[in-house]
């Protein structure tokens, strides 16, 4: 169907590919019963890519990607690539997506379902109800900044580098996100560095605090180092809100919060850019937090969810569609309420399903919703 919502899908590889078209089974069933529909463009990425182009990220596709509205990803890597050189493995499709959109904000919000509250590892009182924000910095940091290298050393040996930087730039427009993000929450931000250690740490809590005194009076302001916001998040996740990261320690801090909600396959992430000066909206992509795990792909035991979950953040930050994103996410917390578990999340007395039962249990759960 033709539309002026320009959508680009990339499975990638591994469970990726099996997600997404469980996925694309949603983006049907709102084009069917509710006219919302969406010009989708297919295209590989990752290790899918090299094995068809020999490299993780076409220029073609980037440059379709970055004419889209949103781009709708699915995970990306496999053991069959380990040996690839550095610039050729999947992961490098996937950054260097993130780096040329110039796609700065990373939100990966960890919710604990009601009825998914004892998945989690940790004490039933200690994760239920728990509503936080993870925001990662996304274009800086180890990740990206320069120098960075593998270098032959005088003495025979070799020394490999990385280097953590940011500027003032950098970290005011992260800084902004959250305090943004914090407003239509419950208002609070906590900053988390290694101020006690990285000169980069130490700028990222001072330009943190200048902005919040010019610009964010309304909302406040904590500071944490991020080995005690390790603990913190499993000791009492619940005393957070908003927590403003940098690139590397949000990776971490993210894959912790994940287990806090009962699997990494409950959890979503949009990576958006600044807003479009013309239409206000940012550049966007939209991927689960897990990866490709090649050890459970292709055997219909993937969890949807988190690709799901990551759909309708997409309906709500690129399309402005809240109505059709809070139907996708209800769906999916009546499907699981229906007791219907991929193995990941399963518990005593539920009944286990493959990629595709639980995504029947969300369309059924679409349609009574739609009734
Ligand atoms: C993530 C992933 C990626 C990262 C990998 C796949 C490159 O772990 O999105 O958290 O390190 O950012
Ligand atoms: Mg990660």
């Amino acid at each position: 169907m033709a539309s002026n919502r320009k959508v680009m899908v990339l499975p990638g590889d591994g469970i990726g590919v099996e997600v997404m078209a469980a996925n694309l089974q949603l983006v049907d069933w709102l084009a069917k019963h509710k006219s919302l529909a969406f010009d989708i463009s297919e295209d590989q990425v990752g290790g899918a890519a090299y094995d068809s182009y020999g490299t993780p990220l076409r220029d073609e596709t980037l440059a379709d990607a970055m004419a889209s509205d949103a781009v709708l990803f699915g995970a990306v890597g496999g053991p069959q690539y380990d040996e690839l050189a550095f610039e050729l493995k999947p992961e490098r499709g996937l950054l260097a997506l993130r780096k040329e959109m110039d796609l700065f904000a990373n939100l990966r919000p960890a919710i604990v379902f009601d009825a998914l509250v004892d998945a989690s590892t940790l004490k039933p009182d200690v994760v239920s109800g728990l509503n936080i924000m993870i925001l990662r910095e996304l274009c800086g940091g180890s990740y990206f900044a320069e120098p960075r290298g593998i270098d032959d050393q005088p003495n025979g040996q070799k020394k490999g580098y990385d280097t953590n930087a940011y500027s003032t730039r950098e970290i005011e427009r992260i800084g902004r996100v959250a305090f943004d993000l914090a407003r239509k929450r419950d208002g609070r931000v906590t900053s988390v560095e290694k101020s006690n250690v990285m000169m980069s740490g130490v700028l990222w809590r001072e330009v943190m605090n200048n902005l919040h005194e010019q610009e964010g009076g309304d909302v406040s302001l904590g500071h944490m180092y991020a080995d005690n916001c390790a603990m913190q998040l499993v000791r009492n996740p619940k005393q957070f809100d908003v927590i403003v990261t940098d690139n590397l320690f949000g990776d971490l801090l993210s894959d912790c919060a994940a287990m806090l909600t009962g699997s990494l396959g409950m959890l979503p992430s949009a990576s958006l850019g600044a807003p479009d000066p013309d239409t206000g909206l940012p550049k966007a992509m939209y991927e689960p937090v897990h990866g490709s795990a090649p050890d459970i792909a292709g055997q219909n035991l993937a969890n949807p969810l988190a690709q799901f979950l990551s759909f309708a953040m997409m309906l709500r930050y690129s399309f402005g569609q809240a109505a059709e994103a809070d139907l996708v996410e209800k769906a999916v917390a009546d499907a699981l309420a229906s007791g219907k578990r991929t193995g990941d999340i399963m518990a005593p007395g539920c009944e286990q399903v493959g990629t595709d039962g639980m995504t029947r249990a969300v369309l059924e759960a679409m349609n009574a919703l739609a009734r």
